[in-house]
């Protein structure tokens, strides 16, 4: 097809209906500019492989940018994930997440553990609770992809602990988490290829000094997250020390690796909040130069890439831990302090007090709290009793009063029986003396119908305590007639 085109061109000259040369040779130009620069930007693919089935898998930040990648990618590898994150397990974001990676990789094993890398105490509740079964649970690897970024030009922001923000999420919390899980890595049988992965960034190389500190004056959201990154870098060195001194009692070596990768700049929602400095009209600029993002950003799946090879990659289980990947393959760090013991010492103990320090002030913050909560409730409790004693006081006079009245009521209507009784007696006794008969009045018929109210002996008799009632009504029988009987 080329050819004979060619030939045409040759032998009858340049068509008519082609663009003029230099135009298209621009267009041609351009067009192969944005595709090899997009090509470069992407960076590498990973290429190496590895039985991912059932292996499990504890992951930061799996639910956004790189890590959400990365995640997906395991999942439909079979691996069996647990997603440390810092929404609720009820989150209803959380739940249709995990439900929609289950629906799309066909794998149920994929689980949600609450933890917020801003809270100390929330990382140790996680940890201990990981490593508190025996026998050890099993463990293939950890992913360290959560991270915050402070937007640039935005103040300096502190936990609710009181340490900076960047330098607790970032270092603290991973330095906190893997201190408490050291066990269940170690515990994990010989040949299972237990790695940790953690994400680091090239920012790293501009860091101030680890043993120089980073005063509130000096603090920048770029110094505080490129210090950051420095210092889980020093530390992963360290913690591959750390596990390899560790002597396993079945006498064989330690093979968990730790792997630092650098994924390289992608356009995920962190690095998003951090162009757009966390504004609207940012994020406008950036809708509006969304094709320069595009061109020299990798996607949040091609800057997964080197965390995969990192997960994937066999022959870094043969090489000493502690290596630097990126673009799919191992690179020297930038930095000497990185593996400076005497700064990996320093920056190890200075991290274990603060983290002592910060853990006994909250935990004596959460016993006044409790204390606080536990006097509100008893509080609570007494007004409830107070209340449901005064409402039983209440209902008590209130039927006392009620029985009261119907006393008194009876007592009125008695009395007025009593009074009405008298005249119809008196009236019935004249008409039954006028008709010399014992009509009227039942009582008149039989003793037994003598009744109380009638019970008043019209002829001076008194009733004594020995005096039966029906020999009474006797009486009052034969008191009427003018028989006295007793
Ligand atoms: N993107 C880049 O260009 C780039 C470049 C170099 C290195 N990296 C590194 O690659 C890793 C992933 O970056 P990314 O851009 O994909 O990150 P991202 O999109 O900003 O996601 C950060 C993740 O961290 C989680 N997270 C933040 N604060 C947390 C906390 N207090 N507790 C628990 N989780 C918390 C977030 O959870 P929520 O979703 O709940 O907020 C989110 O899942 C990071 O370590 C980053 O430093 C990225």
């Amino acid at each position: 097809m080329p050819l004979p085109f060619l030939a045409h061109v040759y032998y009858t000259g340049y068509p008519t209906w082609l663009p003029e040369p230099l135009r298209l040779l621009k267009v041609l130009g351009t067009v192969g500019a944005v595709t090899l620069t997009k090509w470069y930007t992407s960076g590498r693919s990973n290429r190496s492989e590895r039985n991912m089935h059932g292996r499990v898998v504890l992951i930061t930040g799996g639910t956004s940018g790189i890590g959400a990648a990365t995640t997906l990618e395991l999942a439909q590898r079979g691996a069996q994930i647990v997603l440390l994150t810092r929404l609720a397990p009820t989150d209803s974001f959380l739940v249709d997440y995990i439900d929609d990676l289950r629906t799309r990789t066909g794998n149920q094993m994929i689980y949600a553990e609450q933890v917020d890398l801003a809270d100390l105490h929330s990382v140790r509740q996680f940890a201990t609770k990981w490593i508190d079964n025996a026998p050890p649970r099993r463990l293939d690897m950890i992913v360290l992809c959560a991270a915050t970024m402070v937007p640039p030009g935005s103040p300096r922001v502190e936990t609710a602990e009181g340490v900076e923000v960047t330098w607790q999420v970032n270092f603290l919390a991973n330095f906190h988490l893997l201190g408490i899980l050291s066990p269940a890595i170690r515990a994990q049988p010989f040949d299972r290829d237990v790695r940790i992965v953690i994400p680091t960034c090239s920012s790293y190389i501009s860091a101030p000094k680890l043993d120089a500190g980073l005063d509130r004056e000096g603090w920048t959201p770029q110094t505080a997250y490129a210090r950051s990154k420095l210092a889980l870098m020093v530390f992963a060195r360290a913690y591959q020390k750390h596990l390899d001194a560790y002597k396993r009692p079945d006498q064989l070596p330690m093979t968990a690796r730790v792997v630092l990768v650098d994924p390289g700049l992608a356009r995920t929602p962190g690095m998003r909040r951090w162009l757009t400095r966390g504004s609207l009209w940012g994020l406008g600029l950036y809708l509006v130069f969304y094709v320069f993002a595009w061109l020299l950003l990798k996607s949040p799946e091609m800057a997964a890439q080197s965390v995969l090879f990192g997960v994937m990659e066999s022959s870094l289980v043969r090489v000493p831990g502690g290596r630097l990947i990126k673009e799919c393959m191992e690179v020297d760090c930038a930095r000497k302090d990185v593996d400076d013991e005497e700064v990996a010492k320093k920056l190890w103990e200075a991290s274990d007090k603060l983290i002592e320090r910060v853990e006994k002030q909250q935990a004596v913050k959460r016993a006044k709290a409790k204390k606080e909560r536990e006097k509100d409730e008893k509080k609570k409790e007494e007004e409830q009793k107070r209340d449901e004693e005064k409402k039983k006081t209440a209902a008590q006079v209130e039927e006392i009063e009620a029985l009261v009245d119907a006393i008194t009521r009876g007592k009125a209507k008695a009395a007025k029986e009593a009074k009405d009784g008298k005249q119809t007696y008196k009236k019935e006794t004249q008409e039954t003396t006028k008709k010399g008969g014992r009509k009227g009045n039942p009582s008149h018929l039989h003793p037994v119908f003598f009744t109380d109210k009638l019970r008043r002996p019209p002829f001076h008799i008194v009733a004594g305590p020995y005096t039966s009632p029906i020999a009474h009504g006797y009486v009052y029988q034969d008191g009427q007639r003018g028989v006295t009987r007793l």
